[in-house]
Protein backbone atom coordinates (compact mmCIF):
# COMPACT_ATOMS: atom_id res chain seq x y z
CA UNK A 1 0.00 0.00 0.00
CA UNK A 2 2.35 2.63 -1.14
CA UNK A 3 2.55 5.41 -3.76
CA UNK A 4 -0.64 6.75 -4.84
CA UNK A 5 -1.21 7.50 -9.15
CA UNK A 6 0.84 10.50 -9.07
CA UNK A 7 4.10 8.75 -7.26
CA UNK A 8 3.12 5.53 -9.67
CA UNK A 9 3.12 7.51 -12.39
CA UNK A 10 6.92 9.44 -11.52
CA UNK A 11 8.24 6.31 -10.55
CA UNK A 12 7.19 4.25 -13.92
CA UNK A 13 8.53 7.12 -15.94
CA UNK A 14 11.78 7.40 -14.46
CA UNK A 15 12.28 3.50 -14.20
CA UNK A 16 11.73 3.37 -18.15
CA UNK A 17 14.36 6.14 -18.20
CA UNK A 18 16.43 4.64 -16.31
CA UNK A 19 16.36 1.06 -17.37
CA UNK A 20 16.92 1.25 -21.18
CA UNK A 21 20.35 -0.15 -21.25
CA UNK A 22 19.00 -3.07 -19.07
CA UNK A 23 18.00 -6.45 -20.52
CA UNK A 24 16.72 -8.55 -17.20
CA UNK A 25 12.68 -9.21 -17.19
CA UNK A 26 11.50 -6.58 -15.17
CA UNK A 27 7.90 -6.43 -13.73
CA UNK A 28 6.05 -4.25 -11.31
CA UNK A 29 2.87 -4.95 -9.01
CA UNK A 30 1.85 -1.59 -8.39
CA UNK A 31 -1.62 -1.03 -6.02
CA UNK A 32 -4.97 -2.05 -7.90
CA UNK A 33 -5.97 1.43 -8.67
CA UNK A 34 -2.74 2.12 -10.24
CA UNK A 35 -3.07 -1.13 -12.75
CA UNK A 36 -4.62 1.24 -15.38
CA UNK A 37 -2.62 3.73 -15.67
CA UNK A 38 0.43 1.56 -15.37
CA UNK A 39 -0.17 -1.03 -18.28
CA UNK A 40 -0.92 2.11 -20.51
CA UNK A 41 2.66 3.35 -19.57
CA UNK A 42 4.33 0.83 -19.98
CA UNK A 43 2.89 -0.57 -23.05
CA UNK A 44 5.24 -0.13 -25.40
CA UNK A 45 8.02 -1.56 -23.14
CA UNK A 46 9.26 -5.30 -22.17
CA UNK A 47 7.93 -4.65 -18.54
CA UNK A 48 5.00 -6.59 -17.68
CA UNK A 49 2.26 -5.04 -14.65
CA UNK A 50 1.57 -7.40 -12.09
CA UNK A 51 -1.31 -7.67 -9.51
CA UNK A 52 -0.51 -7.96 -5.89
CA UNK A 53 -3.47 -10.17 -5.18
CA UNK A 54 -6.76 -10.97 -6.89
CA UNK A 55 -9.72 -13.20 -5.84
CA UNK A 56 -10.41 -16.72 -6.89
CA UNK A 57 -14.21 -16.28 -8.04
CA UNK A 58 -15.19 -16.02 -11.40
CA UNK A 59 -17.50 -12.93 -10.43
CA UNK A 60 -19.84 -12.02 -8.17
CA UNK A 61 -21.22 -10.97 -4.28
CA UNK A 62 -17.70 -10.24 -2.99
CA UNK A 63 -17.89 -6.86 -2.09
CA UNK A 64 -14.16 -5.40 -2.24
CA UNK A 65 -12.46 -7.49 -4.66
CA UNK A 66 -10.93 -8.18 -7.89
CA UNK A 67 -11.12 -11.25 -10.09
CA UNK A 68 -8.95 -12.22 -12.59
CA UNK A 69 -10.59 -11.26 -15.61
CA UNK A 70 -11.07 -7.78 -14.64
CA UNK A 71 -7.37 -7.25 -14.02
CA UNK A 72 -7.22 -9.25 -17.52
CA UNK A 73 -9.07 -6.21 -18.72
CA UNK A 74 -6.87 -3.57 -17.90
CA UNK A 75 -3.85 -5.06 -18.96
CA UNK A 76 -2.60 -7.21 -16.21
CA UNK A 77 -1.34 -10.87 -17.16
CA UNK A 78 0.45 -11.45 -13.58
CA UNK A 79 -0.39 -11.76 -10.29
CA UNK A 80 1.62 -12.36 -7.02
CA UNK A 81 -0.09 -14.64 -4.66
CA UNK A 82 0.45 -15.73 -0.96
CA UNK A 83 2.59 -12.58 0.01
CA UNK A 84 2.82 -13.60 3.80
CA UNK A 85 1.24 -9.80 4.69
CA UNK A 86 -2.13 -11.71 2.87
CA UNK A 87 -1.65 -15.23 4.78
CA UNK A 88 -0.54 -12.84 8.05
CA UNK A 89 -3.64 -10.15 8.16
CA UNK A 90 -5.99 -11.16 5.38
CA UNK A 91 -6.23 -14.83 6.63
CA UNK A 92 -5.04 -16.19 3.42
CA UNK A 93 -4.02 -20.04 3.74
CA UNK A 94 -2.88 -23.00 1.44
CA UNK A 95 -6.72 -23.45 0.64
CA UNK A 96 -7.01 -20.29 -0.36
CA UNK A 97 -4.05 -19.79 -2.22
CA UNK A 98 -4.50 -23.06 -4.11
CA UNK A 99 -7.83 -21.81 -5.34
CA UNK A 100 -6.24 -18.34 -6.42
CA UNK A 101 -3.60 -20.32 -8.30
CA UNK A 102 -6.06 -22.57 -9.92
CA UNK A 103 -7.96 -19.48 -11.21
CA UNK A 104 -5.03 -17.59 -12.83
CA UNK A 105 -3.85 -20.24 -14.33
CA UNK A 106 -7.07 -21.10 -15.72
CA UNK A 107 -7.14 -17.50 -16.79
CA UNK A 108 -3.74 -18.34 -18.13
CA UNK A 109 -1.99 -15.51 -15.98
CA UNK A 110 1.15 -15.94 -14.77
CA UNK A 111 1.81 -16.50 -10.92
CA UNK A 112 4.28 -15.27 -8.85
CA UNK A 113 3.89 -17.51 -5.69
CA UNK A 114 5.31 -16.19 -2.53
CA UNK A 115 5.91 -18.33 0.70
CA UNK A 116 8.35 -18.43 3.22
CA UNK A 117 8.72 -19.29 7.26
CA UNK A 118 8.48 -16.60 10.21
CA UNK A 119 11.08 -16.82 12.70
CA UNK A 120 9.91 -18.70 15.56
CA UNK A 121 10.01 -21.75 12.50
CA UNK A 122 13.56 -20.67 11.85
CA UNK A 123 14.46 -20.67 15.26
CA UNK A 124 12.89 -24.03 16.15
CA UNK A 125 14.25 -25.43 12.99
CA UNK A 126 11.33 -26.00 11.40
CA UNK A 127 11.83 -23.78 8.24
CA UNK A 128 12.31 -26.02 5.60
CA UNK A 129 9.01 -28.15 6.42
CA UNK A 130 7.32 -24.76 6.99
CA UNK A 131 8.12 -24.02 3.48
CA UNK A 132 7.96 -27.79 2.31
CA UNK A 133 3.96 -27.83 3.18
CA UNK A 134 3.08 -24.15 1.87
CA UNK A 135 4.30 -24.83 -1.69
CA UNK A 136 3.16 -29.00 -1.19
CA UNK A 137 -0.07 -27.37 -0.34
CA UNK A 138 -0.60 -25.14 -3.21
CA UNK A 139 0.96 -25.80 -6.57
CA UNK A 140 1.87 -29.52 -6.33
CA UNK A 141 -1.77 -30.85 -7.40
CA UNK A 142 -0.80 -28.48 -10.88
CA UNK A 143 -0.38 -30.58 -14.12
CA UNK A 144 3.17 -30.37 -15.34
CA UNK A 145 2.03 -27.71 -18.42
CA UNK A 146 0.84 -25.05 -15.14
CA UNK A 147 4.20 -24.81 -14.19
CA UNK A 148 5.85 -22.70 -17.43
CA UNK A 149 3.38 -20.15 -16.00
CA UNK A 150 4.44 -20.38 -12.31
CA UNK A 151 7.65 -18.46 -10.63
CA UNK A 152 8.15 -19.16 -6.97
CA UNK A 153 9.39 -16.22 -4.35
CA UNK A 154 11.01 -17.72 -1.07
CA UNK A 155 10.59 -14.58 1.10
CA UNK A 156 11.94 -15.76 4.94
CA UNK A 157 8.69 -13.15 6.68
CA UNK A 158 11.67 -12.11 9.39
CA UNK A 159 13.04 -10.24 6.46
CA UNK A 160 10.36 -8.62 4.93
CA UNK A 161 10.49 -4.90 5.56
CA UNK A 162 12.79 -5.29 8.38
CA UNK A 163 16.46 -4.71 7.27
CA UNK A 164 17.10 -8.19 8.03
CA UNK A 165 18.24 -10.45 4.98
CA UNK A 166 19.09 -13.75 5.16
CA UNK A 167 22.55 -14.64 4.17
CA UNK A 168 23.48 -15.44 0.84
CA UNK A 169 24.23 -18.77 2.09
CA UNK A 170 21.08 -18.97 3.94
CA UNK A 171 19.01 -18.04 1.00
CA UNK A 172 21.21 -20.80 -1.49
CA UNK A 173 20.10 -23.39 1.47
CA UNK A 174 16.28 -22.68 1.15
CA UNK A 175 16.64 -22.11 -2.91
CA UNK A 176 18.50 -25.85 -3.32
CA UNK A 177 16.13 -27.69 -0.86
CA UNK A 178 13.06 -25.82 -2.70
CA UNK A 179 14.76 -27.20 -6.10
CA UNK A 180 14.53 -30.80 -4.32
CA UNK A 181 11.05 -30.24 -3.94
CA UNK A 182 10.44 -29.73 -7.49
CA UNK A 183 12.81 -32.70 -8.68
CA UNK A 184 9.85 -34.79 -6.99
CA UNK A 185 7.69 -33.58 -8.98
CA UNK A 186 9.66 -33.27 -12.08
CA UNK A 187 13.30 -32.82 -13.40
CA UNK A 188 12.53 -30.12 -16.17
CA UNK A 189 9.81 -28.54 -13.72
CA UNK A 190 12.94 -28.30 -11.11
CA UNK A 191 15.21 -26.47 -13.80
CA UNK A 192 12.95 -24.63 -15.61
CA UNK A 193 10.81 -22.88 -12.60
CA UNK A 194 12.29 -19.98 -11.51
CA UNK A 195 12.87 -19.40 -7.82
CA UNK A 196 12.72 -15.91 -6.68
CA UNK A 197 14.43 -14.37 -3.24
CA UNK A 198 12.82 -11.35 -1.11
CA UNK A 199 13.30 -10.24 1.75
CA UNK A 200 15.23 -6.59 2.07
CA UNK A 201 16.77 -6.80 -0.64
CA UNK A 202 18.52 -3.69 -1.65
CA UNK A 203 21.15 -2.29 -4.26
CA UNK A 204 24.03 -3.11 -1.61
CA UNK A 205 23.25 -6.96 -0.95
CA UNK A 206 21.95 -7.79 -4.74
CA UNK A 207 24.70 -9.11 -6.18
CA UNK A 208 25.92 -11.53 -3.67
CA UNK A 209 22.49 -13.02 -3.34
CA UNK A 210 21.50 -13.13 -6.90
CA UNK A 211 24.92 -14.53 -7.78
CA UNK A 212 23.40 -18.00 -5.55
CA UNK A 213 23.42 -20.64 -7.95
CA UNK A 214 19.91 -21.40 -6.95
CA UNK A 215 18.37 -17.72 -7.09
CA UNK A 216 17.00 -16.45 -10.10
CA UNK A 217 16.02 -13.15 -9.49
CA UNK A 218 14.32 -11.13 -6.76
CA UNK A 219 11.28 -9.67 -5.32
CA UNK A 220 11.92 -6.69 -4.11
CA UNK A 221 9.73 -3.96 -1.40
CA UNK A 222 11.05 -1.16 -0.46
CA UNK A 223 13.98 -0.63 -2.36
CA UNK A 224 11.67 -0.68 -5.69
CA UNK A 225 10.15 2.52 -4.82
CA UNK A 226 13.12 4.35 -5.77
CA UNK A 227 14.03 3.88 -9.47
CA UNK A 228 17.80 4.28 -8.73
CA UNK A 229 17.81 1.77 -6.12
CA UNK A 230 15.36 -0.29 -8.28
CA UNK A 231 17.56 -0.40 -11.19
CA UNK A 232 20.82 -0.91 -8.68
CA UNK A 233 19.06 -4.10 -8.34
CA UNK A 234 18.27 -4.91 -12.11
CA UNK A 235 21.82 -4.56 -12.93
CA UNK A 236 23.13 -6.48 -10.30
CA UNK A 237 21.03 -9.79 -12.23
P1 LIG B 1 11.23 -5.70 1.26
O1 LIG B 1 9.80 -6.30 0.89
O2 LIG B 1 12.09 -5.81 0.03
O3 LIG B 1 10.93 -4.28 1.65
O4 LIG B 1 11.75 -6.51 2.39
C1 LIG B 1 9.68 -7.51 0.22
C2 LIG B 1 8.23 -7.82 0.02
O5 LIG B 1 7.37 -6.98 0.34
O6 LIG B 1 7.90 -8.88 -0.47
Amino acid sequence: MNNDLAATKTLISELIELKKTSNTEIMIAPTFVNLLEASKLLKETSIKVVSQNMHYAESGAFTGEISAKMLKAVGVNAVILGHSERREYFNEDDLILKEKVDKALQESMEVIFCFGEQLDDRNSENHFKVVESQIKNALFHLPSSSWKSVILAYEPVWAIGTGLTATPAEAQEMHAFIREQLADVSAKIATQTRVLYGGSVKPGNAVELLGQPNIDGALVGGASLKAEDFLGIINAG
